[in-house]
């Protein structure tokens, strides 16, 4: 695992930016997953600045999506899909066809999963996954008390996932399920960046991070992968002992 702590939530993103770059420029068809909530929401303004100003071509990559609430698609404003496009994949070269999202208004969630993982299978694996961290410790919807066997979920949503969601929408949305990729598909990518920024995200931070390894807290599974890196800004690092 490495850790990387920056002084600013700007600082941090734009080593994250840069970091993706180079995944891209190494491999130019990578499968790149990014979560949909607020935490990598600057990333992604470096990253179209970094394609403007020709420090990168996204032409090449997929992206496939981390998860979506249950009931909702793009026409959502605050799901994981409008926030992407709305962020993101409106301002790149890449390609709607090389882009797959969980749809959470599909009648039918198992053919969802079983064309999700058809998608990621054709590229073998996902190259590089830009995790942010519940206050739960949940990645994804990989709630608390996940199965880490899991490939692909659809789960009720933790208590405190309901709660946080209001921040998302800008009407009442009631989220009661999700779909995401499970563990086992995240714990398989190629390169886990979690990244993580504030005061509020400190302490589970810590437990992630230094607190036994358990499905109790899902994110402090990704140290099963040592190709973990761990970004931090000053404030969400505070709690970690200094050595
Ligand atoms: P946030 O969400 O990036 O909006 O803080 C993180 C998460 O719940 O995974």
């Amino acid at each position: 695992m490495r850790i990387i702590v920056e002084n600013t939530y700007e600082m941090l993103s734009l080593k994250i930016a840069k970091d993706i770059v180079v995944t891209v420029k190494n491999k130019p068809n990578s499968l790149i997953c990014i979560a949909g909530g607020h935490t990598p929401q600057k990333v992604c303004e470096y990253l179209i600045n970094s394609e403007k100003t020709g420090k990168v071509d996204f032409s090449q990559c997929f992206f496939v999506s981390l998860d979506e609430w249950v009931g909702l698609d793009i026409n959502t404003v605050g799901s994981c899909v409008e926030t992407l496009y709305t962020s993101f994949f409106n301002h790149i070269s890449t390609p709607s066809k090389q882009i797959r999202f969980f749809n959470g208004k599909a009648k039918d969630l198992s053919l969802e999963i079983k064309e999700m993982k058809e998608f990621i299978s054709s590229h073998k694996t996902i190259d590089l996954i830009l995790l942010g961290i519940g206050m739960n410790g949940h990645v994804g919807f990989n709630e608390p008390n996940i199965d880490p066997e899991q490939d692909f979920i659809v789960v009720p949503l933790d208590p405190i996932t309901k709660e946080v969601s209001a921040k998302y929408f800008d009407k009442t949305v009631d989220v009661k399920e999700g779909i995401s990729l499970g563990m086992k598909i995240i714990l398989e990518s190629k390169n886990i960046m979690l990244m993580a920024n504030g005061i509020h995200k400190a302490d589970i931070m810590k437990e992630s991070i230094e607190g036994t390894i358990s499905n109790k807290i899902p994110a402090s599974l990704l140290r099963k992968n040592t190709n973990l890196s761990v970004y931090l800004d000053i404030l969400a690092s505070s709690k970690l002992s200094k050595e």
